[in-house]
C-alpha cells in the first residue's frame, strides 16, 4: 500500500519484530468549561492576554467525585468500542500520568477495574507532558515482541487538583482530559514507524512540584506554602520545548527518510499556540498541516495529543494510510516525537 514511502526505522536495524499499529483511538473532556471569562473574575487577567500569549481560550475541568481513572476509563471505553475491542481481550494497560487517583495503587489498576479488563496486567509512566509518546513506544515494544498482542494505551490526566488557582502565571494554562488508543499488529499496515524520545535531568527545576512525595510528603506546612501546586518557569520551558520538540521532530523524519512535506498531519503538544507556530515554521510545517485545539482544551499534559488525535481522526483530517506525526515536550524535561502510518 505504502511500502515505498518511507524507510522503516525496523528494517534498519535487522529487528524482525512484527509491526504495532494504532488500532482506534478514543478521548474524554469533562463537561464543565471554563473560560477566560471566568478567570478574569478570579485572577488578575484578561482573555486578551491569555488569547494573545497562548491561543487558549477555555479548558475544562473534571467534577470534584470525577477522578483520572474515571475520565481514562470512558476514553479508554470509547476507542475499545470504535475497534470492536472486548475487555477481556485486553493484555496490558498503561496510564500516562502525573495526576494518578494515589500515588498507589497505579491509575492503570483502577482502570483495569473500571473498565473489567481482567486479564490485563497494568502499569504507570511518568514523563509528564511526554508521557503518551513515551507510553506508546514502550506499548509497542510488547507487540512487535510477540509478547502480547493487544495493548490499551491512554493518557489522562486531572490537572485541575495541581494547579494553585490563585496563581495567575500557571492557572490559565492546564485542564484536564483523557485520551485512549488500543494498538495491535493490523496486517498491511507498517503502524508505528519509529519514535525518538529524550531527556534532560539537569532542567527538572524548570517545571516540578515539590510537595506529594517522598522529598516532601504531605504536612499541615507543606499544604500551607502551597507545595502541592506546580511551578513553571513559563519562559525558559517554553525555550527548550521549540528547541527539543524540534530537534525530536527531525530526528524521527530522518530516521524514517521523510520530508516535512511528506507527512499529512503534525500534532504537537498542546501547550501554547506560539510554542507550535515557532517549531512549525522551524520545521517548514505548512499551516494545513498542523492540528491544533488547545483553544478549546489548554494544556492537558500526557492527554493532550491523544485527544487531538482522536479529534482529528474523527473529523477525517487524518485517514487511514496518512502519514501522521506527534510530537511533545514536557516536565523532567522529556521531549519525544513519534511517526505514525495511521
Ligand atoms: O506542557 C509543557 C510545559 N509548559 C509550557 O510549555 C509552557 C511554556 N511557557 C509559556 O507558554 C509561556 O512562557 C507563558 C504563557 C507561561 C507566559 O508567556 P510569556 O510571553 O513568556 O510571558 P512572561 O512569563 O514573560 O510574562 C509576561 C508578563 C509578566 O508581567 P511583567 O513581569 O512583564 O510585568 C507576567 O507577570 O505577563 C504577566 N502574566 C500575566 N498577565 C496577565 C503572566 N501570566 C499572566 C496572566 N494574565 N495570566
Amino acid at each position: 500500500m505504502t511500502a515505498k514511502r518511507f524507510k522503516n526505522p525496523r528494517a534498519e536495524h535487522g529487528y524482525q519484530g512484527r509491526p504495532c499499529s494504532i488500532l482506534s483511538v478514543g478521548s474524554y473532556v469533562p463537561e464543565r468549561v471554563l473560560t477566560n471569562a471566568e478567570l478574569e473574575k478570579t485572577v488578575e487577567t484578561s482573555d486578551e492576554w491569555i488569547t494573545s500569549r497562548t491561543g487558549i481560550k477555555e479548558r475544562r475541568v473534571a467534577a470534584e467525585n470525577e477522578f483520572t481513572s474515571d475520565m481514562a476509563a470512558i476514553a479508554a471505553q470509547r476507542a475499545m468500542q470504535a475497534a470492536g475491542i472486548k475487555p477481556e481481550q485486553i493484555d496490558l494497560i498503561i496510564v500516562a500520568t502525573i495526576t494518578p487517583d494515589m500515588l498507589f495503587p497505579s491509575t492503570a489498576c483502577l482502570v483495569q477495574q473500571k473498565i473489567g479488563a481482567r486479564r490485563a496486567a497494568a502499569f504507570d509512566i511518568e514523563a509528564a507532558c511526554s508521557g503518551f509518546i513515551y507510553a506508546l513506544e514502550i506499548g509497542k515494544q510488547f507487540i512487535t515482541s510477540r509478547t502480547y498482542d493487544t495493548v490499551l494505551i491512554i493518557g489522562a490526566e486531572k490537572l485541575s487538583t495541581i494547579v494553585d488557582w490563585k496563581d495567575r502565571n500557571t492557572c490559565v494554562l492546564f485542564g484536564d482530559g483523557a485520551g485512549a488508543v488500543i494498538l495491535q499488529s493490523r496486517p498491511g499496515s507498517h503502524g508505528l514507524l519509529t519514535a525518538c524520545m529524550g531527556a534532560d535531568g539537569e532542567k527538572s527545576d524548570l517545571l516540578y512540584m515539590p510537595g506529594g512525595g517522598s522529598m516532601c510528603p504531605a504536612t499541615a506546612n507543606s499544604v500551607a506554602a502551597g507545595l502541592h501546586f506546580l511551578r513553571m518557569d513559563g519562559k525558559e520551558t517554553f525555550k527548550n520545548a521549540v528547541t527539543a520538540m524540534c530537534n525530536a521532530a527531525g530526528e524521527a523524519l530522518r530516521r524514517c527518510e521523510l520530508t516535512i512535506a511528506q507527512i499529512k498531519c503534525v500534532i504537537p503538544h498542546q501547550a501554547n499556540k506560539r510554542i507550535i507556530e515557532a517549531v512549525g515554521e522551524r520545521l517548514g510545517v505548512r499551516e494545513d498541516q498542523v492540528f491544533v485545539n488547545l483553544d478549546r482544551y489548554g494544556n492537558t499534559s500526557a492527554a493532550s495529543v491523544a485527544i487531538a488525535l482522536d479529534e482529528a481522526v474523527r473529523t477525517g483530517v487524518i485517514q487511514r494510510g496518512d502519514l501522521v506525526l506527534l510530537v511533545v515536550f514536557g516536565a523532567g524535561l522529556t521531549w519525544a516525537a513519534a511517526v505514525i502510518e495511521w
